[in-house]
């Protein structure tokens, strides 16, 4: 099912983790699967010097937080914001059909962390150009925290306690926190 660039970089993930002090965050969430990616950007003179994320989500949504970060590291922030999402799933050789739109999540959250970037320097924001309404047709495998997504944390990424889990049962569902599995 995934090509073998898909399966190093959910193995392996590349720049998990947080930068500190970032200059740019990006938080995204999929409503229709409830996947979440935090991106996190540090910034000099245009230029993406440090990419680094945080996902709790599929494997495929791992691989594309891993080969976007590796894709916007070194890029102007023009050249960031013009890595779209197939231009992720082809770095990874591919990714099926009803995993695209985990790709998406990579692009948004770059978006989001460039457009945070923005904010910050009291710049204009960019607009989407061709905005992912999540609106999934698609017959979504992926299921909800917890219990069922324990089977996903024996990824080296999950193992060093670097996932993200969305607290569903929270009263603030737009709250985030950090949750160290396999401790
Ligand atoms: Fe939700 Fe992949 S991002 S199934």
């Amino acid at each position: 099912m995934y090509s073998d660039k898909v399966m190093d970089h959910f193995k392996n993930p590349r720049n998990v983790g947080e930068i500190e002090n970032p200059d740019g965050v990006g938080e995204v969430g999929n409503p229709v699967c409830g996947d979440i990616m935090k991106i996190f950007l540090k910034i000099e003179n245009n230029i993406i010097t440090d990419a680094k994320f945080k996902t709790f989500g599929c494997g495929a949504a791992i691989a594309s937080s891993s080969m976007a970060t590796e894709l916007v590291r070194g890029k102007t922030l023009e050249e960031a914001w013009d890595v779209s999402n197939k231009a992720v799933a082809e770095a990874l050789e591919g990714l099926p059909p009803i995993k695209m739109h985990c790709s998406v999540l990579a692009e948004e959250g770059i978006h989001k962390a460039i457009n945070d970037y923005r904010k910050r320097h009291g710049l204009p924001e960019w607009e989407e150009k061709n905005p992912h309404p999540h609106d999934h047709e698609e017959d979504l495998t992926c299921k909800h925290w917890p219990p069922d997504r324990f089977p996903r944390s024996d990824t080296p990424a999950v193992s060093e306690g670097y996932f993200a889990a969305y607290h569903r049962e929270a009263e603030d569902q737009e709250k985030f926190a950090e949750t160290k599995f396999n401790k």
